[in-house]
């Protein structure tokens, strides 16, 4: 691929931190294609860096923004390889309807993507559990003070090389106060504004030692819905459980893909209401044996401790079954075993 100079010497000065961590740095290309006058323009590779927005812009004002999240891949494979961007594609296209947004076409998507991780090869990490970070979102640019959304937009994709989102079996706190989505919200697509309402519990959950809030159903507060960057899964009677979509959780693809491998593995894959308190009880009796969360920057990350209010509940068991859904799903993402589905795409 050629690269302008400017581009070149950005990328070869660039230093990734050490540990790598995730989103510590953001790399030095991003790509960019504008919506102007109901067409889309030919996108371009650029060096990052600030971009101008006019204060009073839809997405500031209004939030009228969505993004996505995906990885590309190069530890084993001879070429970098992204994991079902045409998924991402998919729910970026369901996000932007909702918003009232242009859909970005897949191909733009897909070129996109494709030429970021090209230009990043020499600063994609090649060790296991580490990866290119992939974040293309889709804004508002029109100045509007009435509430009637843009008629011209910008999709750029951005990036970072990146670790797992954390490095440690985790600690989950129910949030009992605030809600996360209601149904006819915006909580199935991934529209920033899910994010902006979610950062006061995760803070407040991080500020008494645990990493990520648990959020409930908006209207009873009983069924477990997902945590603020993240699915949950939960292995009860022996099965693969996650909580039904019911219109206000994110329908994650790496949740999709762990139900769909559960089955490679020898285990029952279900999706259904999870009540709150029968899972308290469940992990008491040890009918629950595990707990994880699972996304694309979380991986699959075990769950060590689950706490509701003073009831605090630890796992009997933590990373068994975990670690069999994360060497499954990494070792098709990193190219050591058959990528039967057709989730692997060349960059
Ligand atoms: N739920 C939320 C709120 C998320 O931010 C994410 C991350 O993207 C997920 C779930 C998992 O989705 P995916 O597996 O598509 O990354
Ligand atoms: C992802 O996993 O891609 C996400 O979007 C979660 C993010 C909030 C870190």
């Amino acid at each position: 691929m050629n690269l302008s100079p400017t581009l070149s010497t950005a990328i070869s000065n660039f230093q990734l931190p050490d540990p790598l961590g995730f989103g510590r740095v953001t790399g030095p290309v991003m790509f960019v294609a504008d919506y102007i006058n109901g067409a889309w323009q030919a996108g371009e590779l650029m060096t990052y860096e600030p971009i101008a927005l006019n204060p009073a812009a839809t997405s500031l004002q209004f939030a009228q923004q969505c993004f996505e999240g995906l990885k590309a891949f190069w530890v084993e494979q001879d070429e970098p390889a992204l994991f079902r961007p045409d998924e991402n594609a998919k729910r970026m296209a369901r996000s932007a309807e909702r918003l009232c947004m242009p859909e970005v076409p897949h191909t733009l998507f897909l070129d996109g993507v494709k030429a970021v991780t090209q230009a990043m090869k020499p600063l994609i990490p090649r060790r296991s559990g580490e990866s290119l970070y992939l974040r293309p979102m889709l804004y508002g640019m029109d100045t509007q003070y009435p509430l009637a959304g843009s008629d011209n937009f910008r999709f750029a994709i951005v990036c970072s090389p990146s670790a797992a989102y954390f490095a440690k079996p985790i600690s989950v706190l129910v949030e009992r106060d605030a809600c996360r989505a209601a149904v006819g919200g915006t909580g199935d697509v991934k529209a920033g504004g899910n994010y902006a309402g979610s950062i006061q519990a995760t803070r407040r959950c991080i500020e008494r030692g645990y990493d990520q809030p648990l959020w409930l159903d908006p209207v009873e507060r009983r069924l477990i819905e997902e945590l603020s960057a993240m699915n949950i899964c939960a292995i009860i009677d022996g099965a693969l459980c996650s909580p039904a979509l019911n219109g206000t959780i994110l329908p994650g693809i790496t949740r999709a893909t762990l139900l769909t491998l559960a089955d490679d593995l020898g285990m029952p894959a279900l999706e259904q209401p999870i009540d709150i308190n029968s899972l308290l009880d469940d992990i008491d009796s040890g009918r629950c044996s595990e707990l994880f969360a699972c996304g694309t920057a979380a991986i699959v990350n075990p769950i060590a401790v689950l706490a509701d209010g003073q009831r605090i509940t630890r796992l009997q068991q933590v990373d068994a079954e975990a670690a069999r859904f994360k060497a499954a799903l990494l070792g098709i993402q990193e190219g050591r075993s058959a990528d039967s589905r057709g989730w692997m795409f060349n960059s």
